[in-house]
């Protein structure tokens, strides 16, 4: 398709999912990934072929950039695209490229890596990408992870100003040699070609504690001529070093006359998921999922606590008296499973607790276990030695803050209190327990909140840098949604990937 009309007439034919995959055409077998990864969704495939020149500098390669229409169109139809999308500028500019509007990105986001060799250039990108998204209007855009700065800033495009879409970044393709797939990689010549496999070797076998500088004398050494090496933290695009524990080290060279970019991620251990929130805010099912979801390690802080207030009860010990608990936490055996399809079962010196601890007796009393500071510290201590490797999702009241302060993502889940009540009243039935009345129930919640949130010994607080998600009104496949693109802006799925299944 060609025009405006076009593309109307055809989008009106098709069912409502519509995932889209804009690209400057040149297409490779990394864009031949991106449309097979989105035809795998059970959705229509939209390619959109459009050489932007708002995103060419003065000096670049916009009239060199390769066009290949007719072989676009073979190579989108092989990999499963239902249509092709190939604009004319004025279909996209109508006033003309010069006197079109124009979208700025926030300084913040192009200060580092490409955007301060090339200004201009991800206002152009932000531009023709939201050009495109109003006439496609997609439900889905799938955009590579080779391009992370301009994946991160059309996130925050469609995050700031609430656009209908969701974003999904797609791994890089390499090539056998390592070097990342790109239509610029034809203008190499195979004398550059063989230098140009030094950037992602010395990137990839970089340590987490190498220097910049060291980084990129290795690039020079290999004949590459070096525009940037930077590390940055993923999502804010920031300078770091290893005091964050993923972080992303990107550069450009030139090869010739040929600019290449490419990135790694570093990471000290593997990635840490933090999930705070008041009871009753569905964190547990969501946790579960999501971690499952991604292939880590879903860790239950709650039920911990509420192993030990069940211990405490049986025992016949006051859930009051610390000097009383102190001694049953000296040689606790506390463990944790995961059973095959997604549960947990709970064992406390040898003995299944896990529906014993779900009780409405100890949930009566697992705040005030839990406050006790002798509890505390034995149960963050071990939470602690769990997470060093990371490879976890922990859920609990102060894991952003106390526990894993250094958690790649920090989520604050919370719900309104009547919503929690809601909730819980719909579980309590489903498991066969009394249920009270709700203004009752509402009046639990708000106090159990009042006893977590002043307790003395870490009480529940947001973290700084948490993010909060409150679930009214959202289900619980959209909050995992919301979570795993959250995670997806701090961690690739090239260096993480989400396993198959
Ligand atoms: O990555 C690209 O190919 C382009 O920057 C995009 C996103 C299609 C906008 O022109």
């Amino acid at each position: 398709m060609r025009t405006q009309a076009d593309l109307r007439a055809w989008r009106r034919k098709q069912s409502a999912q519509l995932i889209f995959v804009p690209t400057m055409g040149g297409l490779h077998q990394g864009h031949a990934a991106l449309i097979r990864t989105a035809a795998s969704h059970q959705a229509t495939v939209l390619v959109s072929v459009f050489v932007n020149p708002l995103q060419f500098g003065p000096a670049e390669d916009f009239e060199r950039y390769p066009r290949t229409l007719e072989a676009d169109c073979r190579l989108a139809a092989d990999a499963g695209a239902d249509a092709l999308w190939a604009p004319s500028p004025e279909v996209i500019y109508p006033a003309g490229a010069e006197d079109c509007w124009r979208l700025q990105v926030p300084a913040s986001l192009q200060q580092h890596l490409c955007g301060q060799g090339r200004p201009g250039h991800f206002d152009g990108v932000a531009t023709v990408v939201s050009r495109l998204l109003a006439l496609v209007q997609p439900t889905r855009m799938l955009l590579g992870e080779k391009d992370w700065q301009q994946l991160t800033i059309l996130r925050q495009l469609v995050q700031d100003l609430a656009l209908p879409v969701q974003i999904e970044g797609v791994p890089t393709v390499r090539a056998s040699d390592g070097l990342a797939l790109s239509s610029r990689n034809q203008y190499l010549s195979d004398e550059e070609r063989s230098r140009a496999v030094a950037l992602p070797r010395v990137l990839r076998a970089a340590a987490t504690t190498e220097s910049l500088a060291s980084i990129k004398a290795a690039l020079d050494q290999a004949g590459l001529d070096v525009e940037y090496v930077e590390r940055v933290d993923p999502h804010t695009l920031q300078p770091c070093g290893s005091e964050i524990a993923i972080s992303l080290l990107a550069a450009a060279v030139r090869c010739g006359t040929t600019r290449l970019i490419d990135h790694a991620f570093l990471m000290t251990r593997q990635p840490l998921v933090a999930i705070d929130g008041p009871a009753g805010a569905g964190k547990s099912t969501v946790t579960r999922a999501f971690a499952e979801h991604l292939g880590l390690v879903y860790l239950d802080t709650g039920a911990m606590y509420r192993s030990v207030t069940w211990l405490v009860q049986t025992r016949g010990v006051d859930p009051a008296d610390a000097a009383a608990i102190e001694p049953l936490l000296d040689g606790l055996d506390l463990q944790l499973r995961s059973l095959p399809g997604g549960g947990q079962q709970v064992l406390v010196n040898g003995e299944d607790v896990s529906v014993a601890i779900r009780s409405p007796e100890v949930t009566a009393s697992v705040s005030a276990v839990a406050a006790h500071r002798c509890v505390r510290q034995a149960l963050t201590a071990q939470q602690k030695a769990m997470g060093a490797k990371g490879g976890l999702v922990a859920e609990g009241r102060d894991i952003g803050t106390a526990v894993f302060p250094d958690a790649d993502l920090k989520v604050f889940l919370t719900a309104t209190v009547e919503e929690r009540a809601r909730r819980r009243a719909l579980d309590l039935e489903q498991r066969g327990f009394p249920v009270p009345e709700r203004t009752a129930l509402e009046e639990q919640i708000a106090e159990r909140d009042r006893l977590d949130s002043t307790r003395e010994e870490a009480p529940l607080v947001q973290a700084d840098d948490a993010l909060e998600l409150v679930t009214d009104g959202m289900s619980i496949d959209a909050v995992i949604q919301s979570l795993v693109q959250q995670f997806r802006c701090r961690v690739s799925e090239e260096a993480w990937p989400t396993p198959a299944g």
